[in-house]
């Protein structure tokens, strides 16, 4: 079973922070992440991710109901990620970037970068971005279309990929007696000219200790899916059964192998928020409490981003979801949502689901119960592991530490070490061959690399 720390501000419930011992200061507080990165590498735990916006994401009508919501002053990831580096030794780290305010020269670099700072444990989830205040960042009135969003994404990743296979892995020949820096045979300039970008390269950064960092991605409607199937080694996901996990993953997996990939090349992480408890009793009066310090002004407002344009301010609370047009913002999510209501939840019961985990499956129970249930999505190929989200820090992710792993390894589904020195590694998944190195044994090149010398 494979584990990451799915990191978000204070915590991933957006009044978990209310919660007794919960820290208030937390999400600005550099010591502070580097004692969890700690924790969290003593657990074994295979990576930590730290989930981004690059706005105060909210709805249009929701400026006053910011002032509840604990997810708003929060750290750039390539940057804390630089920070935590230097105090861990095998724990992975995952950054979100998005394509859609970023350019591809900036990412390739940024990442290929930290893979060295890191000593080979970077990955880059791919986000598209879904909110329309991130638009307004960078000199647009408008976020754009989902549609165009992954297009984009597309050839944003081929141009990253073929930036970081710029240098063959033995270019650099620093050769002090002949005074050659590099061979010229073994650059390879990208001279992408697409729809969306162009970008001549080389990357100024030699190829990375990984090869190229992980690639993970965490949309899951059918253009996601198809993105995270060509490029992804790892999928971030919020299926709330064991069947929809099935599913998912089946489909998934066929969807890799049509683009030459082994079904094992791909790692899926369905997010859940676990609530421990030494019984079973216990846990649930703190799910309870949780439950309770949701304000339902965030959760409306969680409600409103994803209605397609739907003004869910102006409807009664407790009335039902109406039907929704697609939404611009996170398609998978939506329709999440609107299965919610055909079960016949409230917009105000849909809210507090949407605050409380961001609509990931909320576990309470007793280690025993947690492991039962986690070992049941593992043995029926429901996922590869977990991204936890825990409602606030520190003391969920320390009940974990020493509660819940002990139970999963004394089962043998957790490991007691670290395999390898690489995050590739500790994932299980390969280090992709320099592309133009498989060129010249004549195999399939991508997009983006046919276009390279
Ligand atoms: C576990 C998880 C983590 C995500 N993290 C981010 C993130 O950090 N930043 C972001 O903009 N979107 C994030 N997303 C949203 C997705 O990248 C994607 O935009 C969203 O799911 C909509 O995609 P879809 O329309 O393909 O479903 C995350 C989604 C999931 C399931």
């Amino acid at each position: 079973m494979k584990l990451g720390l799915n990191i978000v501000a204070n915590g991933a419930h957006a009044a978990g922070w209310r919660m007794p011992g919960a820290r208030v200061d937390a999400a600005m507080d550099i010591r502070f992440w580097k004692r969890m990165a700690q924790e969290a590498e003593r657990a074994r735990f295979h990576f930590m991710f730290w989930a981004d916006g690059i706005a105060v994401r909210h709805s249009a009508k929701d400026d006053e109901e910011l002032a509840y919501n604990a997810r708003i002053d929060v750290f750039e990831p390539l940057t804390v990620i630089g920070a935590l580096a230097s105090v861990t030794e095998r724990l992975g780290f995952v950054a979100s970037a998005s394509t859609t305010y970023n350019e591809p020269y900036h990412i390739a670099r940024k990442f290929a970068s930290l893979d060295y700072v890191t000593e080979g444990r970077i990955g880059w989830n791919v986000v598209t971005s879904w909110s329309e205040q991130e638009a307004y960042n960078f000199g647009r009135d408008a976020h754009m279309e989902h549609g165009l969003r992954y297009r984009r994404a597309e050839e944003f990743v081929d141009v990253v990929l073929g930036l970081w296979d710029s240098w063959e892995d033995d270019a650099f020949l620093r050769d002090k007696k002949s005074g050659m820096w590099f061979d010229y045979d073994k650059m390879h300039i990208l001279r992408h000219k697409g729809k969306h970008f162009t970008v001549r390269g080389p990357l100024n950064v030699a190829r990375s200790p990984q090869g190229r960092p992980v690639v993970a991605q965490a949309g899951s409607s059918d253009t996601g899916m198809e993105l995270a199937a060509r490029t992804a080694d790892m999928v971030f996901t919020a299926q709330t059964t064991i069947k929809e996990g099935q599913e998912f993953c089946n489909d998934m997996r066929s969807r890799v192998t049509k683009y030459g990939r082994g079904p094992e090349d791909i790692r899926i992480f369905p997010g859940i928020m676990p609530i421990v408890g030494r019984t079973e009793t216990e846990a649930h009066e703190k799910y309870l409490e949780l439950r309770s310090l949701v304000d339902d002004g965030v959760g409306i407002a969680g409600v409103a981003r994803l209605a397609g344009g739907v003004d869910i301010h102006a409807l009664d609370p407790d009335g039902p979801l109406p039907p929704l047009k697609p939404s611009n913002a996170a398609r998978a999510r939506q329709e999440m949502i609107i299965a919610m209501g055909k079960r016949g939840m409230t917009i105000r019961e849909i809210g507090r689901v949407l605050a409380m985990s961001q609509a990931h499956r909320v576990v309470y129970g007793t280690p025993k119960q947690l492991a039962d249930d986690m070992q049941a999505w593992l043995e029926q190929g429901a996922c590869d592991g977990f991204n936890l989200l825990f409602p606030h820090y520190p003391k969920p992710l320390e009940e974990w530490v020493t509660m819940v792993v002990p139970e999963l390894q004394r089962r043998g589904l957790f490991r007691t070490e670290y395999e390898g020195k690489t995050f590739r590694e500790n994932l299980g998944v390969p280090i992709p061959q320099n592309v133009h190195l498989r060129n010249r044994t004549s195999v399939q090149v991508p997009a983006a690399a046919a276009s390279n010398d």
